[in-house]
């Protein structure tokens, strides 16, 4: 949403409303109070608490291992530092799959324990009984289709859903999250005109990560979007810094100054 059009406190009403305006939504991946006041005070809408926590922040190979006692504390380190952002927590991997009971019960952690304003969990027709449950108990649900991180040994790896006659998986996947109740609905790794398809099927708004141009909005795994990370990125990542790189090289300059005893100087040094 632009600066123009921005609510005091972003609510799932807002979503939809920007979605009927032709106004893109912008999110990013979160999980700690700086990063989460910086992208608060930039303007972008909605905030996720993400799994891939597990692979960024935790050191895992996979989100498959993330635990709901792990990303608890990162989330209410980020819904404790906005003011404006909706704040989305991910229910990871094992915390909703075996029924509407479970999920409910963990969606209530992240909204009592962590502050969250939403949660997110991935999967369509075979998560639609979970993200009813949610909704009716008063929850708002982002739903997630297309790459589900967490079946990534499912779907043998990194692997673009949707491409061919899989196109109609994705869509009714898509149809069950938002006939479910959801507020709106992640496409990840799915062909763009697979992405228009859906944004043309749902009155949802649809989020993209690898889905194109075509949908309501867009998320980043924000040390993605600022190149904190090191080695591959995926093709749908565009670097909007360099993070990485300046901070290596302000590493480098703080170890030389502290090796040629030129830090601390006087002004940095007590009387
Ligand atoms: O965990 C995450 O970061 C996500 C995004 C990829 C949408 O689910």
């Amino acid at each position: 949403m632009s600066e123009s059009s921005a609510p005091k406190r972003v609510r799932k009403r807002h979503f939809q409303q920007a979605r009927e305006n032709g106004i893109a939504i912008t999110g990013l991946t979160s999980y700690d109070a700086l990063t989460a006041g910086i992208f608060d005070e930039a303007g972008i809408d909605f905030l996720l608490i993400g799994d891939s926590a597990g692979n960024v922040m935790l050191g895992y190979d996979s989100t498959v291992p993330v635990t709901v006692d792990e990303l608890i504390p990162l989330a209410r380190a980020v819904s404790g530092a906005v003011s404006r952002a909706l704040v989305v927590a991910d229910l990871p991997f094992g915390s909703y799959e075996l029924g509407p009971d479970q999920a409910l019960q963990t969606a209530f952690r992240f909204m009592k324990e962590a502050g969250a304003h939403a949660v997110k969990l991935e999967g369509g027709v075979r998560s639609a009984e979970q993200i009813r449950r949610v909704v009716e108990a008063g929850i708002p649900v982002m739903g997630h289709v297309g790459y589900t991180p967490q079946s990534e040994h499912q779907f043998g790896g990194h692997v673009v859903q949707g491409r061919g006659e899989a196109a109609e998986q994705v869509i009714a996947d898509a149809i069950a999250v938002e006939k479910a109740g959801a507020f709106a609905v992640v496409l990840e790794m799915v062909p763009s005109e697979v992405a228009r398809r859906v944004t043309e099927t749902l009155t949802i708004p649809t989020i993209g990560i690898g889905a194109g141009p075509h949908v309501s909005g867009q998320i980043l795994v924000w040390t993605d979007f600022a190149g904190l990370g090191g080695g591959r990125y995926p093709k749908f990542v565009k670097k909007f810094a360099d993070l990485r790189g300046q901070l290596l090289e302000a590493a480098r300059d703080y170890r030389d100054e502290v090796a040629a005893g030129t830090y601390p100087g006087p002004e940095h040094s007590f009387e």
